[in-house]
């Protein structure tokens, strides 16, 4: 089994968290936030003897990307997450250069988790990255390398299919076995996803390119493949790098959907159109797991990685998204907060009919940490705006452009200090009479769920914690109700 060399790089990365971490009160309540250092995408998402288990890209010793850890943390409600030790760290041959992204599933032998080892190799001067698949063994709280690692490599892939970007496994169990998809492109760089299959998830085999970027304009490279069925619908899911924007899509990295037929024999899928799982500024890399009740559920990585705005000297970077329930209705995924969140609400504040004209504020509706449902009824305004996290200097805010049928999102003068992307406008995908917007906001985000979660916008801000304010501006005259809960854990 593993090296002596991981597990004392393992050690060593707990050691260094617990000498180096941040006081609580620093860190987001309920949103998951790496104790210091940097996070990047959720992995190993899956439930466990009843537990549910997050595991993400982790690099404990800045704040910056590095070699990727595994670090972990589990919840029995998908809300209050307890921190676990770092479960996995670089250091055997085959994933000496990182333990990047990948799954985790419960099986009879104990908690399995799938991630890509990265190797790099030196080949006349330039540095050549491999990528492989590499599986571990678990209880929960100590996971152990394989043996046999890397389960999946490179060479089991057809010719002129790529070995350096061939990472990010996605598992599950069916009838006849355990599968995974695998990111991956051609040589001649088309983005595709490769599907493997294993009776005893120690002998893999390669099955076929599940999908492929059939029209060749979906960017350079998918990320984190996720496939799976909801509501009887097959779904696609993943991250592609470097797009264009177009109507659906924005510039740089998108996190996407796809629904389409699966053909079980040939073991490929055809999509139909592509979707945005998200609109806002901070969304990447989802993964979902079936929850032991059957729900569907989706977290992602609540950062870009083009538009980072943390505040220079803050000790922790990035956090994830508060886990949404997934469902598919007239052909789209709607997305919800997990209904546990509703365990934690406090101190409910409700306004029925309230007239808005011009810039309004009302008692006991403010607060950073809180779920809000603002209902706008139709009226003949053409502008309305909701200003949260806002004090004299700062805030950031959520425009309804009702003539444009847009929403924008603003966060330029949340106290951001670069000159990074601050705003974003997007259409309102299945327009309405009025609208609905529930807000759930921690200490440095906004994940806005548009008419149910036809759309959500999320957003992080690094706004001063004293910024604690919620205003409503409207051009004319429009009624609105609020309904708003503080979030505690007390
Ligand atoms: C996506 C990603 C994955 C990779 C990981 C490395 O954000 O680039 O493809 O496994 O991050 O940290």
């Amino acid at each position: 089994m593993s090296g002596s060399s991981t597990e004392n790089k393992v050690k060593k990365a707990n050691d260094y968290v617990q000498e180096n971490r941040v006081p609580k009160e620093e860190l987001p309540v309920f949103h998951i936030a790496p104790l210091c250092g940097w996070m990047n995408d959720p992995n190993g998402f899956s439930a466990y003897q009843g537990k549910m288990h997050l595991f993400y890209q982790y690099h404990p010793y800045s704040e910056v990307w590095g070699p990727m850890h595994w670090g972990h943390c589990v919840s029995s409600d998908f809300v209050k997450w307890e921190e676990m030790p770092v479960a996995l760290a670089p250091g055997q041959t085959y994933d000496a250069a990182g333990c990047f992204s990948g799954s985790g599933i419960e099986t009879g032998e104990g908690h399995l988790l799938v991630y890509t080892g990265v190797t790099e190799e030196d080949q006349n001067g330039i540095k050549i990255m491999y990528q492989n698949q590499c599986i571990a063994l678990g209880d929960g709280t100590n996971y152990i390398k394989s043996e046999n690692n890397p389960v999946v490599t490179g060479d089991m892939l057809p010719e002129h299919f790529s070995r350096e970007n061939f990472r990010d496994p996605k598992i599950w169990k069916e009838k006849d076995g355990y599968y995974m998809v695998v990111g991956n492109k051609t040589d001649e760089g088309i983005p595709q996803v490769v599907l493997f299959h294993s009776d005893d998830l120690r002998e893999w085999h390669y099955v076929s390119v599940l999908a492929r970027d059939r029209e060749g304009n979906l960017g350079t490279m998918w990320e984190c493949p996720d496939f799976f069925c909801l509501d009887g619908q097959y779904v696609f899911v993943a991250s592609p790098q470097d797009l264009p924007a177009d109507e659906e899509l924005h510039n740089g990295n998108n996190a996407v959907y796809f629904l389409g037929e699966y053909d079980r024999n040939r073991h490929e899928f055809d999509y139909n159109q592509v979707y945005s799982l998200d609109d806002g500024l901070d969304f990447y890399a989802p993964q979902t797991m079936l929850a032991p009740d059957g729900r569907r559920i989706m977290i992602g990585w609540m950062q870009s990685w083009d538009s980072n705005i943390r505040p220079v000297g803050q000790k922790w970077a990035c956090m994830m998204t508060l886990p949404r329930e997934l469902r598919i209705e007239h052909g789209k995924i709607l997305q919800s907060p997990v209904r546990e969140i509703e365990k934690y609400h406090r101190d409910p504040v409700c306004l029925e009919g309230k007239e808005i004209n011009g810039i309004c504020r009302f008692p006991k509706i403010c607060g950073r940490v809180l779920d809000m449902t603002v209902e706008i009824m139709e009226g003949d305004y053409e502008e309305f705006t909701i200003l949260f996290a806002k004090n004299e200097r700062f805030h950031t805010s959520l425009t309804y452009l009702k003539k444009k049928n847009m929403l924008e999102i603003d966060r330029t003068c949340s106290g951001m200090v670069r000159d990074t992307i601050a705003s974003r406008k997007v259409k309102i995908k299945n327009p309405k009479a009025g609208l609905k917007l529930r807000f759930i906001l921690d200490k440095y985000s906004a994940e806005i769920f548009v008419n149910d979660g036809e759309q959500v916008l999320s957003t992080t801000f690094y706004t001063p914690k004293d910024a604690q304010d919620i205003c409503f501006v409207c051009d004319k005259t429009a009624t609105v109700s609020i309904k708003k809960y503080t979030i505690s854990f007390d």
